[in-house]
Formats: structure tokens, sequence, C-alpha cells
């Protein structure tokens, strides 16, 4: 695991944009892995432009989005399919055909689980998966607990992760309960991992992640087991990590 600290939010997003672009440059039909919340929000404004610049190229890239709240359909404006059209999918190239979520309003939700697992796999696997980190330390919505969960499959979300992301609803309570989310199996298998971590609400997270003992009670540990995992962290979030990452 590569640890790299920039001062700010802005420039944190600004590295993880020039990481982006180079991975397209030099795969462009790149199979890219996407979280949606806060954090990537500057970093796809960021892809945006340059593709507007004609920087990067889209047209063959494809996509498969990390998780999605269950119950929320692609138009609701707090689904992670609708957050992703807005923030990134709507402003590149990108082949309408070449965008992949799991269904939140599928009738068969384990069914389609098993669907998204097998189009990640047909696809030939991620070669750049995007990640944030829950202040739970959790990856996805792959939720601190006993074991780690290697397939897609539907999480029961816990209190802490409601809390966090009640922010983006109208009312907590409206905040579901339940997600479809990548497993560990499917984000580990990655060619590449691009974890972003901001702000102070981060700092305890981000420690346990990149310090801690790797452990499925803090799910973002486990990237440390990973060949090619790299950490684009700000101050904020890095204000415990020791001497030799700041
Ligand atoms: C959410 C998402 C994650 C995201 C994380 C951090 O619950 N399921 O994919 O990375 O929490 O979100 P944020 O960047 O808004 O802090």
């Amino acid at each position: 695991m590569e640890v790299r600290i920039n001062d700010t939010y802005e420039e944190m997003s600004a590295a993880a944009a020039e990481f982006v672009i180079r991975q397209l440059r030099h795969k462009p039909n790149s199979v890219i892995g996407l979280a949606a919340g806060g954090t990537p929000c500057l970093l796809y404004q960021l892809l945006g432009d340059a593709c507007a610049a004609g920087e990067v190229d889209f047209a063959q890239v494809r996509t498969f989005s990390l998780d999605e709240y269950i119950g929320l359909g692609a138009d609701h404006p707090q689904s992670y399919r609708y957050f992703m059209e807005k923030r990134l999918f709507s402003r590149v190239n990108l082949a309408a055909a070449h965008i992949a979520a799991p269904d939140g309003m599928a009738a068969d939700i384990a069914a389609e689980c098993a669907r998204y697992g097998a189009a990640i796999e047909a696809a030939g696997g991620i070669d750049l998966m995007i990640l944030g980190i829950g202040p739970n330390a959790h990856i996805g919505f792959n939720e601190p607990g006993p074991c780690f969960v290697p397939d897609t499959h539907v999480v029961e979300l816990s209190e802490a992760t409601r809390t966090a992301n009640a922010r983006f609803f109208a009312r907590p309570e409206d905040t579901p309960h339940w997600a479809i989310s990548m497993g560990v199996r499917d984000i580990m298998l990655a060619q590449n991992i691009l974890l972003l971590s901001s702000g102070a609400g981060k700092t305890e997270a981000l420690y346990q992640a990149v310090c801690g003992d790797i452990t499925p009670e803090a799910p973002a540990s486990v990237l440390q087991l990973h060949r090619n995992a790299l950490v684009l962290a700000d101050r904020a979030a890095a204000s415990r990590l020791p001497e030799k990452y700041v």
C-alpha cells in the first residue's frame, strides 16, 4: 500500500484526477469501479473538465458502480446511479451501454447480486477501483463485522453509516436501511485501487486502514494486502498517520 498526502482536498482531488487520466491513457478500454459519496465529487468534476478539454477519452471505458441503496431507482436523486449520472456520466463521452450499476429496485435482490458479480467477471474484472472510506472504515458498503463478505451482496447498513449518510437525505429517517455492495473479493481483484480520504472525520478510519490490524472490523484494512493500492489523503485525514507518511 502506498500513501501520498496532499495539503488540501483540492490538491488530493487533482492528484487523483491525474492518476485516473494516466490509467485511461495507458489503457483506453479500462474497466473502472466507481464510488459515490462526497469525497470523489471534485475528482469526477475534474475528469469531466478534462474530457471537455480533450485531455481524456471515455469512449472505450466501462464502469461498474461500487454500490447502491436498495429501494432507490436510477431516477431517485439520492440513488448512487443518479449521483454518478450527474457528477460524471453526463459530463464525459461514456457509452450508455458501458455503464453498469447494481439495480436497487430489482425484484429479486439475491439474483441481482449474482448477476452483477458475474457481469464484473465477464468484463474481465476491474482495472481501477476508485474507493472512498466510511468513518467506520467501510469500503463500498462492506460494513465492519466478524468476517469479510467476498462477493456482491446485500448489506444491512449500520447506524453509524446511516447517520454519516443522512446528510444527503431530506429527513434522516429517509436514509435507506439496506444496500447492495460489491464484496471484498470483487474489490481486491481489481488490478489497481485508488482510495481517497479527506477531512478530520476520516482520521481514525484512515489510521485503521493504513496502520491497523487487518481485520473485517475495519474493512479498509484489507487493502494493506493489495499489490497496487494507492491511498491519497489530505492532511486533515492523515493527521494520525505516522511520521513516515506525512
Ligand atoms: C458511503 C459509500 C461509500 C463511500 C463512503 C464515504 O457510505 N457507500 O462508497 O466511499 O460512504 O462517503 P463520503 O465520501 O461521502 O464520506
